[in-house]
């Protein structure tokens, strides 16, 4: 996403608790793109860090036009031991803190911002990054307390969408399905997962982090601009298949 927005010229914020990822992300843009990037590192379920981290945003930008709140943890997920009511508490608030509450507290922060710009006919663009785990369909076990936790991401994205609808603010989400990303320890894991819960894609291959960007572009767009409250399903068809192929 962030390679795509630098595509279309949009001066970038890209934050994460590992510096060293993102300085490659940086890297690689820099290399094809001119823009402004500014690295920042706040863990986003910490509501302090992300209010410092947005002074340091706004002491180098005027504005915030497009927020992506992506950052998410998915829990352990590879035994009954990753079942919700046997999972420890400590996995519960990691997960919660992260996926919720760091949407959240970012939200928060940067809609306070959002609300008093004066772009016309949308002040600013909100975008969750949720995940199918989270929907009726998708509800699973393995990784239980992340599918609760997009489940509040999905229903959080509708409430915002009401609340920040009168400031002109559209709040969107992207719910991929199957994206083989550093999230999954393995393609073997997430076949072993597929195999579990009878899944087979209609559209017979795992999403690629280029189809959330180009969706991430559209909802950006001006195309996308009556658009709100939105849970936008991303996944060759797998929340229609699962159990029924
Ligand atoms: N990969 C998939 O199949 C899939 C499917 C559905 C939804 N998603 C969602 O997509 C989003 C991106 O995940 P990904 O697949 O690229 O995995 P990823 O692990 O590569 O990316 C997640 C990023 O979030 C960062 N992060 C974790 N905790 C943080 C915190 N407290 N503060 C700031 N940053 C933090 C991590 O360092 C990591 O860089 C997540 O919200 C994930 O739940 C992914």
């Amino acid at each position: 996403m962030a390679i795509a927005f630098a595509n279309k010229g949009a001066n970038l914020v890209i934050n994460d608790i590992n510096l060293d990822n993102l300085k490659e992300t940086r890297d690689l843009i820099l290399k094809s793109i001119k823009t402004d990037i500014l690295l920042a590192k706040a863990d986003i379920s910490n509501f302090e860090e992300v209010k410092q981290m947005s002074k340091q945003v706004f002491s180098q930008f005027d504005n915030v036009y497009i927020l992506v709140n992506n950052a998410g943890v998915r829990g352990i997920g590879k035994k009954a031991s990753s079942f919700s009511l046997v999972a420890k508490e400590a996995e519960y608030d990691r997960i919660m803190n992260v996926n919720v509450k760091g949407a959240w507290n970012m939200t928060k922060v940067f809609s306070k911002k959002m609300r008093n710009q004066t772009f016309k006919p949308i002040t600013g663009k909100l975008i969750n990054i949720t995940s199918c785990a989270g929907t009726d369909c998708g509800a699973n076990p393995f990784i239980g307390i992340y599918s609760a936790s997009k489940a509040a991401l999905i229903m959080f994205t509708k409430l915002w969408a009401l609340e920040l609808g009168a400031n002109n603010i559209t709040v969107n989400a992207i719910c991929p399905g199957i994206f083989f990303t550093p999230i999954y320890e393995s393609r073997e894991f997430i076949k072993e997962w597929m195999k579990l819960r009878k899944v087979s894609l209609p559209i017979n291959r795992i999403g690629e982090t280029t189809d959330v960007a180009d969706v991430a572009l559209f909802l950006a767009s001006p195309a996308a601009d009556y658009i709100t409250g939105q849970n936008i399903i991303l996944d060759g068809g797998m929340t229609v298949s699962i159990n029924k192929l």
